[in-house]
Order: C-alpha cells, then sequence, then structure tokens
C-alpha cells in the first residue's frame, strides 16, 4: 500500500496525513480504441488503476504502448470507448461540455514536452493566462503568477518571453502554468524530453519537490532515470499494465520520513540519477 505525506506546518516536517491517502484517479476497466479507416486500434485494454493523493506516479512503455492516450483521458482531453474514469470520486462520463472544460481548468494541470507557451507574452503573462476565467483580479493573477514562478526558481525571469528563456526555464514556466489553479493532480507527458541531462535532472528535482510539497504528479516519460526517481512506476505494455514498481521516492519517504523539500544532489547522485558526464556535456 502506497502511503501519503503531507507537511505538519506545527512540526516542519512530513507526516502522514488520513485525508491525503484518498484517491484521486481511478479508472476501472478503462479501453479506448481508434477507428482509423474502418480499421480498429486497440490503445487501452481493460486497464484498471488507481492514483493516490500526495503520490508521484511515473508511466513508462514502449512507443505506442498507450501512455499518452491514457493521460489525455485521465484528463478528460478525450473519452475512454468503455470503462470508468473517476477524478476525486466523480465519474467523468457523467459529465459534458462545459463541466469538463471546467473540470480540466480546474482540477488538471497539463505539462507537456513542446512547453505550449504563447510566444507573444511573457512568462508572468503565461501563467496568468491559465487563471483568466477564475474570477480573480488582474492583480490578483499577477501575484500568484509571480509567488508560482518563485516556487519554480524563476524569480527575476518574470518579464521574459519564451524565446528569451532556456528550454529548462520555459518547461519551468510551463510548470508553473500548470499549478496555477491548485489542481487536483499534474499530468506530464514527456516533459523532460527536450532538456539535456543537467537540466532533465533540474526538472525532475523540482518534481520531487512539488510532490514533497503536496502535490500529486502523473509522469510519463521514457527516461529511466526520471521515473526512478518517482515513487510508483507502473509499466504499459500494448495498452495493459504489464508490471508495478517502487521509485526511489517511495523508498526515501519511508526511510526519510522526517526530510522536507527536494533531495539533496548527493543523495540523488547516491540513487544513480545522475550522470557527471552526462551534466558536463
Ligand atoms: N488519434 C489517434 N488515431 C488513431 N490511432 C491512434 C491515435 N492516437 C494514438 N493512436 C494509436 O494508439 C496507440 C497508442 O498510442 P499512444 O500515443 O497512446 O502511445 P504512447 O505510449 O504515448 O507512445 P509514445 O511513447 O510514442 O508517445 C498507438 O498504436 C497509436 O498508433
Ligand atoms: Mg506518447
Amino acid at each position: 500500500m502506497t502511503t501519503s505525506f503531507a507537511v505538519d506546518p506545527s512540526r516542519g516536517r512530513f507526516v502522514e496525513h488520513p485525508q491525503m491517502s484518498e484517491v484521486v484517479l481511478k479508472t476501472e476497466n478503462l479501453s479506448k480504441s481508434y477507428s482509423v479507416k474502418h480499421k480498429t486500434i486497440p490503445a487501452l485494454k481493460d486497464l484498471s488503476l488507481e492514483i493516490k493523493r500526495g503520490e508521484l506516479v511515473a508511466i513508462m512503455g514502449h512507443s505506442g504502448s498507450g501512455k499518452t492516450t491514457l493521460l489525455s483521458i485521465l484528463g478528460c482531453l478525450d473519452k475512454p470507448t468503455s470503462g470508468s474514469v473517476y477524478l476525486d470520486g466523480v465519474n467523468l462520463a457523467a459529465l459534458h461540455g462545459s463541466q469538463l472544460t471546467k473540470i480540466r481548468r480546474n482540477k488538471i494541470g497539463f505539462v507537456f514536452q513542446s512547453f505550449n507557451l504563447l510566444p507573444y507574452l511573457n512568462a508572468r503573462e503565461n501563467v496568468e493566462l491559465a487563471m483568466e476565467s477564475t474570477g480573480m483580479s488582474k492583480s490578483e493573477r499577477s501575484a500568484r503568477a509571480t509567488e508560482l514562478l518563485a516556487l519554480v526558481g524563476l524569480s527575476g525571469r518574470e518579464e521574459h518571453r519564451p524565446q528569451q528563456l532556456s528550454a529548462g526555464e520555459q518547461q519551468r514556466v510551463a510548470i508553473a502554468r500548470a499549478l496555477a489553479n491548485k489542481p487536483s493532480v499534474i499530468l506530464a507527458d514527456e516533459l523532460t524530453g527536450n532538456l539535456d541531462g543537467k537540466t532533465k535532472y533540474e526538472i525532475t528535482k523540482l518534481l520531487v519537490k512539488l510532490n514533497l510539497d503536496g502535490t500529486t504528479i502523473v509522469l510519463v516519460t521514457h527516461d529511466q532515470k526520471v521515473a526512478g526517481e518517482s515513487e510508483r512506476v507502473i509499466r504499459l505494455a500494448s495498452g495493459r499494465i504489464k508490471s508495478e514498481g517502487k521509485g526511489n521516492l517511495a523508498k526515501r519517504k519511508e526511510k526519510h520520513g522526517s526530510v522536507k523539500g527536494a533531495p539533496t544532489p548527493e543523495e540523488i547522485k547516491a540513487d544513480g540519477f545522475y550522470d557527471a558526464d552526462e551534466a558536463s556535456s
């Protein structure tokens, strides 16, 4: 069983939180087939899984195994052919148009490999945009965007447009944007796919930090090292769950329940994530 942790402000350390062990996302016998020119392509087959609040789950699998399809359905971007998806206990099949849009906007934060930032807006405006239909005033949105950019390590870069930021910095803006509406879960598809070794490590460290601060994250990745830093690794093969295993974060949460924040570079190095040669390249 997976244990979830939360920060206990009075004690400043991680403690098991009874409410945090509830399920955020659940699929039951999920199947998805695509139809192309009278041919049916099965992408997900009878897939059942649960993501608990406070987990950092990595989804791995060969190209075409169904990872993006699963993430799209979990994030209400697509509908299953059969089976059910529950988000915070709500059956998504029962929702329509504007209700789904609302859920996508308020309960899910997406991060993609290609960042998807608007080129003519600066970092702060890109984050602010996510909060546009929330009823917050312009100054509240701006203040929250500045706070979120600081959280992801981008203080001082608020006025930079995407082309004035490095790839890793652009991904940080995308992560800040995904966090904007305090979503129930962050869904990330290959968010380190376009990054070099050192930047990949920095972004993974940021995800671990955000998770230790309470953010539930489901992360699709081809990168064994990135997945290895998560709490639970689910491997897909031909649209089914092939295996599940624990990542370093699970071991770290079990071992260092009292450690707040991201693991140190030394810890990550010791876990074999960080390759010094890669960092210097
Ligand atoms: N819109 C679509 N129309 C038809 N077939 C699709 C569509 N999207 C995905 N597929 C098929 O569904 C299967 C699963 O695709 P999916 O994109 O989920 O794989 P993936 O695991 O994310 O792969 P990758 O690692 O390459 O991103 C593949 O066989 C793919 O060809
Ligand atoms: Mg994919």
